[in-house]
């Protein structure tokens, strides 16, 4: 006898006894309940199907609470890893206002700032993914993980690739293992840039294409989605992973291009540009992100991946249109040395995700640009003290000789 997904979970014993003989909480015993009418047949890890959507692996999460915003009212308790950070911290504020609790687990690097979640209910703490014991503690009574913590930035990894390594592939594995032992579903964000280079004008890359990540930021996250793949396939793991284009909005360390660009632009400092600027990236707003995250983690399947695409421009078109927002003089702009193994282009296709309901709802160019240039006009408090900080000592690294300062 076994439930079918989405069905309701009938006919369970009232009460789960531990091992010890104590009462189980009601949450970790309908997860429990749910994987025993539903044990993973070793014919079915072992039959070599490539399609990996029939499957019918076991539910971590009852259905009833994962279909949450849908309208349920039982809430979820998540894990969110690297919440402090960009995409993370919009994550958190998301899933806090459905109703759901949070916890957060962020070892705050350079990249993670608590104060991205000012005002938002959760609870948190501070530690590296990658340390079981911490993340035993974090997990405790959770349903889910959802993964973003990550060393994220290419040109760092092209500076040191061994922190990558260890948070990217061994964080991952470790987080793994605790919803292995504990039946938990383990949602991982990823990139589209684990697809490595678009050839001009080839299709965009489905779930299907081949691997072939570039630099040692996207090598990285490759392999976590490895690890996550072979969790499933090996241990029934619920997990699933989204792969989602570049990202932009409020709050992202200064960095990356978007926010880079934009506060030059704001204080008249130059905008180095990589080599001739006519790479192409999908540009995705971090609400849309999230929600397609979110979807995932309430509708996908385990054994999945997700794309979350966005809308593809060209480096130098976007920044004329900072230049515009900023009313930035053009003469700002230096072409300066490109980043070895820079890729061309990114690009893919999320009719899947779109299948399961998603669609994005911001513009790059009618407000999504705008808007996130609006924010870091309005808000000099966030980013300034970033900017005068240790990320002087990066940003010289980077770009001082490539600007001939
Ligand atoms: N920014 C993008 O354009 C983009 C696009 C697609 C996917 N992603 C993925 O989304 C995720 C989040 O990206 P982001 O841009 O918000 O990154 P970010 O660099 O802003 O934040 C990363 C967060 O992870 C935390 N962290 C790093 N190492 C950790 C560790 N060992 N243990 C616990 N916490 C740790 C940091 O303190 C920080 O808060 C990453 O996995 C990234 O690969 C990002």
């Amino acid at each position: 006898m076994h439930a079918a997904q989405g069905e309701p979970l009938e006919g369970l014993p009232e009460v789960e006894l531990a091992a010890d003989g104590r009462e189980l909480p009601r949450r970790r015993r309908a997860r429990l309940d749910a994987r025993r009418l539903r044990p993973l047949q070793h014919e079915e890890r072992d039959s070599g199907r490539r399609d990996r959507g029939r499957y019918e692996l076991p539910l971590a999460v009852p259905s009833e609470k994962r279909h949450g915003r849908h309208g349920s009212l039982s809430p979820m308790r998540v894990l969110v890893t690297g919440g402090a950070g960009f995409i993370g911290s919009h994550f958190v504020r998301r899933l806090a206002a459905a109703g759901d609790e949070v916890v957060v687990l962020d070892k705050l690097t350079y990249a993670g700032n608590q104060a991205n979640l000012d005002a938002v209910e959760h609870e948190f703490r501070r530690g590296d993914i990658a340390d079981a014991d911490v993340v035993a503690e974090a997990a405790a009574g959770c349903d889910a993980i959802v993964n973003f913590a990550a060393e994220t930035h290419v040109d760092r990894s092209i500076l040191g690739p061994a922190d990558f390594i260890l948070t990217d592939v061994l964080g991952t594995q470790v987080l793994l293992d605790h919803a292995r032992h504990h039946g938990l579903r383990h949602l991982q964000v990823s990139t589209d840039e684990v697809y490595g280079d678009i050839e001009p004008n080839a299709p965009a890359a489905t779930e299907e294409s081949p691997l072939r990540a570039s630099s040692p930021y996207s090598a990285s996250k490759a392999g976590g989605d490895l690890q996550v793949l072979a969790y499933v396939r090996t241990y029934g793991v619920d997990a699933l992973i989204t792969r989602g284009a570049n990202t932009y909005g409020p709050r992202q360390y200064p960095e990356k291009f978007l926010p880079l660009f934009i506060t030059n632009a704001l204080d008249g400092e130059h905008l180095p540009v990589y080599g001739d600027g006519r790479q192409r990236r999908e540009w995705l707003h971090v609400e849309d992100h999230c929600a397609g995250i979110e979807l995932a983690l309430r509708e996908g399947r385990a054994g999945e991946v997700y794309n979350v695409g966005g809308q593809e421009r060209e480096n130098m078109e976007v920044v004329r249109r900072i230049l515009d927002l900023t009313r930035g003089s053009p003469d700002l702009v230096r072409h300066v040395a490109d980043r070895p193994g820079h890729d061309r282009r990114y690009a893919v296709d999320s009719s899947k995700l779109r299948a399961l309901g998603w669609s994005p709802k911001h513009s790059f160019d009618a407000g999504g640009l705008a808007g996130t240039v609006d924010w870091y006009r309005a808000n000099r408090e966030w980013w300034e003290p970033i900017k005068s900080g240790d990320y002087r000592a990066y940003y010289e690294q980077q770009y001082a000789a490539r600007l001939g300062a």
